[in-house]
C-alpha cells in the first residue's frame, strides 16, 4: 500500500509514523509513506501558501495554485489513485468499515488542510471526498491522517503477525473485544476467570463469546444491533439487559 499524504508540515508525518510496527512494515516494503510539501510549490519568493478569504471572515485559507500544482505533479510521476481524500471535520466519519474500504486500494493520496481550511475550488475540482476522524476540529489534518494510516495499515497483508490479527478483535463482526487476562492468575486476590486456566477450548470459546456480546451490548448497544446473533443469543442479551440495575456503570469488567 502506498500512502502519499500532501502537506504543509511532512515531518510531523514521517515522524509520527515511524515507529513500531508501521517502521517495520515500511522496511520491509508492505507500506510506503511519500510525504508532498505543499510549501515546495509555492511560486512566490516568501513561499507562501495561505491568504485571507474574500468576502473577510476569521483566519486564513490555503490557496488552490500550490496545491493543484502538487497534485498533478505526483499525477505526472505516475501515482494513479482514483482517490484524493481531503482530510476534514465536514467529511463521512471514520470507522472500521471504511478502514477496511481504504485498505482494499493499491495506492491512496491525502489532503491536509491548516488555518481555516482550502480555497473551495481545490474540494470541486480534485477533492474526490472528505474524511473525518470524529466530530472536533483538530488544529490540522496531520493528525487525523496519521489515524487512518495506522488504522489501514493494519489491514494490509504481513504487516500484522498472525497472533496480533485483526479476526477477533473490537469493531469485528459489530462485536467489541471480550476481557482478556496474563499472569499471574491471582493479583492481589482478584483471580482469573476459571474457565481461562481449563485448557476446555470449547467452552473457553463460549466465555468469550458471551463475553464480548454481552459487553457490546453493555458499552455499545448500537454496535449490537447491527451484529449478527443466533436467537439464543439475543435471548441471552435481553435476559441480561432485564437483569441490570439500572445504575450499573457501563465501563465495569467482567460479566458474570
Ligand atoms: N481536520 C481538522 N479536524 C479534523 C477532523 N476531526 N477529522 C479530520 N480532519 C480534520
Amino acid at each position: 500500500m502506498k500512502f502519499h499524504v500532501l502537506t504543509l508540515f511532512p515531518e510531523q508525518i514521517e515522524k509520527g509514523l515511524s515507529d513500531s510496527i508501521l517502521k517495520k512494515a515500511m522496511d520491509k516494503g508492505l507500506i510506503s509513506l511519500n510525504t508532498v510539501n505543499i510549501r515546495d510549490y509555492a511560486e512566490n519568493k516568501h513561499f507562501q501558501v495561505d491568504d485571507y478569504p474574500f468576502g473577510g471572515g476569521a483566519g486564513m485559507l490555503m490557496q488552490a495554485p500550490p496545491i493543484f500544482r502538487a497534485y498533478r505533479d505526483l499525477q505526472a510521476k505516475g501515482v494513479k489513485s482514483k482517490r484524493f481524500i481531503y482530510m476534514s471535520p465536514q467529511g463521512r466519519t471514520l470507522n472500521q468499515e471504511i478502514v477496511k474500504e481504504l485498505a482494499a486500494e493499491e495506492e491512496l493520496v491525502f489532503l491536509c488542510g491548516h488555518y481555516e481550511g482550502v480555497d473551495e475550488r481545490v474540494l470541486e475540482e480534485l477533492v474526490t471526498e472528505e474524511l473525518s476522524i470524529g466530530d472536533y476540529v483538530l488544529t490540522g489534518g496531520e493528525l487525523a491522517v496519521m489515524v487512518v494510516i495506522d488504522a489501514v495499515s493494519r489491514y494490509v497483508d504481513g504487516v500484522l503477525s498472525n497472533d496480533e490479527s485483526t479476526g477477533d478483535e473490537s469493531f469485528e463482526q459489530n462485536l467489541l473485544e471480550y476481557p482478556q487476562y496474563t499472569r499471574p492468575a491471582d493479583f492481589e486476590g482478584r483471580t482469573v476467570p476459571e474457565v481461562l486456566l481449563s485448557g476446555h477450548h470449547a467452552k473457553i470459546k463460549e466465555f468469550q463469546r458471551r463475553q464480548a456480546i454481552l459487553r457490546t451490548a453493555r458499552k455499545r448497544p448500537d454496535l449490537l444491533a447491527k451484529a449478527d446473533l443466533t436467537p439464543v443469543e439475543r435471548e441471552m442479551v435481553h435476559k441480561y439487559l432485564e437483569d441490570l440495575p439500572m445504575n450499573a456503570e457501563a465501563s465495569s469488567g467482567l460479566i458474570r
